[in-house]
């Protein structure tokens, strides 16, 4: 072996093993407009004040930050209606579902359950930890409605998570709240049940978050990333019971909120960043419908799904064929094809960008 094959044969044969998260900014260089990552197609003008701070000098970079800043956490408990100590900032809700798997899967021993198609992450971090991975699909012809029964049925003691995304990525629907609630009563002092909110400020319906005084094994998953226009910060927050974020602060990095991170999360929730983010998830639902509606007249589109977050599974006859368009005209959407067959997940932009979209498909 070669010195450095020698070193390579010390890593861990899963991660050798594993396929990393192909994320959209990996899967797609360039092009002009950007609709493949569910991103908020604006920078809260709320949040650029901070950038104005650490040009002035009056950010102490030279400091270590706050491990959990207890303004921000007032302010995120305060915008979540929770208790600040039911709240963990994370880097991006990303890395709270890293932690839930470091924290309660043992490696080689444990297992999580999900629920595909479903947001890749929680395959990838069970895979980095050695987890085994539980699957009950959600079925296309019920509209990807989560089945309470045959998940409950796939639980064995070795799951201690089942990761439950709500409104799914990349389907678009909300799962049916008695249906997730009812997994959670049952699967006390069993398992956590996750709950993967990251769209559903997109939803008009209320956070699950109300629900974890009465079930501690409920624990769910929130982002400044989506509806706040904040992804290039990594803003996420993890809410569950004190005991169980006392308990994912021993795991978590020192410092996970970098000082001019801090700065943009506070300015983009002053009560003038909260109004404008209102506005911001109006503006998009409302093209939501105006993009679902458009899209379903297109004769290249077979189907486009009902969706309650920022984006639109569109089913058509040749996926590769509609992104290889969409890439010559500069639009970058994600082709979700295995997950669904032909499908391609389309999100809301602009208004201005909705309609490139809507040329190039008509040109298909
Ligand atoms: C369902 C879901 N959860 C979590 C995330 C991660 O978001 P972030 O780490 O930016 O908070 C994403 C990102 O696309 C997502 O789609």
């Amino acid at each position: 072996m070669t010195p450095i094959e020698q070193v390579l044969a010390l890593v861990r044969p899963e991660i050798l093993a594993l396929a990393p998260y192909s994320s959209a900014r990996k899967e797609s260089k360039g092009g002009r407009v950007w609709l493949d990552a569910n991103e908020n197609p604006k920078t809260p003008a709320a949040a650029l004040p901070s950038i104005a701070l650490a040009k002035e000098g009056r950010l102490n970079l030279n400091r270590y930050p706050e491990p959990q800043p207890a303004d921000l956490i007032a302010t995120l408990a305060a915008l979540y209606g929770i208790a600040p100590a039911q709240a963990l900032v994370t880097r991006g809700s990303d890395e709270g579902i890293d932690l839930l798997l470091r924290t309660f899967c043992r490696a080689g021993q444990d297992a999580i359950l999900i629920t595909p198609p479903t947001y890749g992450m929680y395959i990838v971090a069970a895979c980095i930890q050695n987890a085994r991975v539980v699957s009950v699909p959600l079925v296309r012809n019920t509209n990807f409605a989560l089945e309470a029964d045959a998940v409950l049925k796939a639980v064995t003691p070795d799951v201690k998570i089942v990761f439950l995304c709500s409104p799914n990525n990349p389907t678009g629907n909300l799962l049916d709240r008695a249906a997730v609630l009812r997994i959670v009563r049952s699967l006390a002092g069993k398992a956590v049940v996750a709950v993967d909110e990251a769209y559903v400020d997109f939803s008009g319906v209320p956070s699950l978050a109300a629900e974890i005084a009465a079930n501690p094994n409920l624990i769910v998953l929130r982002t400044l990333s989506k509806a706040f226009g904040l992804a290039g910060a990594r803003v996420g927050t993890t809410i569950a019971d004190p005991a169980v974020i006392a308990v994912l602060q021993k795991v978590i990095a020192p410092y996970p909120v970098p000082a001019p991170v801090l700065q943009a999360a506070l300015a983009a929730l002053t009560p003038a960043g909260l109004a404008a983010a209102r506005e911001s998830v109006a503006t998009i639902v409302a093209e939501r419908t105006r993009l679902a509606a458009a899209l379903s007249k297109l004769p290249v589109v077979k189907l486009v799904w009902q969706s309650d977050a920022n984006y639109l599974l569109i089913e058509v006859a040749d996926s590769a064929r509609v992104m290889a368009a969409g890439r010559a005209a500069g639009i970058i959407w994600r082709d979700r094809s295995k997950d669904v067959p032909n499908t391609i997940r389309l999100t809301v932009g602009t208004a201005e960008e909705n309609n490139s979209t809507l040329e190039v498909l008509s040109r298909v």
